[in-house]
């Protein structure tokens, strides 16, 4: 997408089947959309994945849009989101990142090398399910059967996959019984596998029976995997590392596509109702006119140069959450999250590479975020005294 960018401009269309898609790839042409037209940008197209795994588009960022996802995000942002709920659920965090912490110097006196990959990855979901269903799968005071963890956390990678792939269905809508590639069948057994998980656990810790139309339920849910899917980065200077690390891998090269509800005039053209829409952030935040060496990891550049860029949606150079009023609404609470770990590992161990000079791959995977593809081998050793790790 970023080479079609090269060749014909910040803003041009595609056809995916029968839809036509309007790809934008400027930060100017971003401001266009989500300022003025904002209003009619705010659905998503109805997609296949967002059916088959989520609930039938009640988790609500896959939800085509209107009064339904209106009030579920606003409950969300009020019952989940606001400074009350993440400050009664600190000790969760708290107690996961610290034990996390404790294992990690265990794992340094066994081997040294640790591949940090599956160990953020356990980190999150520790505490996504101690938040949902009150028990943990994973390391120190885990309760669940560990296998059973391992086939939730697989869940959740095909969940982000699919949510990010588009089907036959989606495209061709009429030839979607075909199911080419057996993708639909696949969904809905990823489906079935999550809900296995969360219906023990939910039924265990609330002693009613699970039922998958429960807002309470798929909401948790849907915020726990998001804290997940978040977690892809690699604090004065804290904030500038993960605002670079945003800006170089957004979690999301290309978020979740939106649709056009009514005709629109953007960058001079004649937009008709029903055009999908497509936001490069990847492009937008690799912009040589905006961000110099654009493809260095250069966080001091939101210390001097770039100090005043807001990484939450005010900057139309910068949306690694999204933007206008469909844009993330857990930015603030993902910044803290990412903070929390960052801090407290860098506090507690040197970090390196292997062999110290070697770059690392950051080969993206498919899907809705960009998952890095291989693993992140590093050498860790302590900075702190023993008593500290005890
Ligand atoms: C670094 C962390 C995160 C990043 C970069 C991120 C990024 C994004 C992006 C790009 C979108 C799509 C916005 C659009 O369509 O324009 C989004 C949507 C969303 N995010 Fe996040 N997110 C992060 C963490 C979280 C966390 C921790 C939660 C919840 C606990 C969360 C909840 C949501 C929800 C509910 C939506 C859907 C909003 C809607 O459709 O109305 N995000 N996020």
């Amino acid at each position: 997408m970023g080479a079609l960018a090269d060749k014909y401009g910040p803003i041009f269309t595609i056809r995916v089947g029968v839809h036509t898609v309007l790809l934008v790839s400027s930060s100017e042409v971003a401001k266009e959309l989500f300022t003025a037209n904002d209003v009619k940008v705010t659905f998503r197209p109805a997609l296949v994945a967002a059916k088959l795994m989520g609930y039938n588009y009640a988790l609500f960022p896959f939800n085509p849009g209107g009064p339904y996802w209106r009030e579920a995000r606003k409950i969300s942002i009020s019952e989940l989101l606001s400074n009350r709920r993440p400050e009664l659920l600190k000790h969760i965090r708290i107690g996961e990142v610290e034990t996390f912490i404790k294992e990690l110097y265990k794992a340094w006196k066994d081997r040294k090398t640790v591949e940090m990959k599956q160990w953020f990855s356990d980190l999150n979901l520790n505490v996504l399910l101690r938040i949902i269903i009150g028990k943990k799968y994973f390391g120190a005071g885990a309760v669940g059967d560990e296998k059973k963890g391992r086939r939730f956390q697989e869940g959740i990678t095909m969940l982000f996959h699919y949510l990010g792939t588009l089907v036959l269905r989606d495209a061709v809508p009429f030839l979607g019984w075909m199911d080419v590639g057996g993708h639909e069948k696949a969904m809905k057994k990823t489906a079935r596998e999550l809900d296995n998980v969360l219906e023990n656990g939910y039924k265990s810790m609330n002693g009613r029976e699970y039922d998958c139309r429960q807002w309470d339920c798929y909401s948790c849910y849907d915020m726990g995997t998001r804290i997940i899917a978040g977690q892809t980065v690699s604090i004065k200077k804290g904030p500038a590392i993960v605002k670079e690390t945003l800006r170089l891998y957004p979690p999301a090269f290309i978020p979740g596509p939106r649709q056009f509800t009514e005709d629109c005039t953007i960058g001079g053209y004649h937009v008709p109702k029903n055009t999908w829409l497509m936001v490069n952030v990847w492009k937008i935040q690799r912009d040589p006119r905006v961000w110099p060496e654009p493809t260095e990891f250069k966080p001091e550049r939101f210390l001097t140069t770039h100090k005043n860029f807001d990484v939450r949606g005010r900057n139309f150079e910068l949306l690694p959450f999204g933007g206008g009023r469909r844009a993330c609404p857990a930015a603030s609470y993902g910044l803290h999250i990412i903070l929390l770990t960052l801090v407290t590992l860098l506090q507690a161990f040197e970090i390196s590479t292997p062999t110290d000079a070697a770059i690392i791959d950051m080969t993206p995977g498919i899907g809705l975020t960009n998952m890095k593809t291989t693993p992140l081998e590093v050498v860790v050793s302590p900075r702190l005294p023993p008593c500290c790790y005890e």
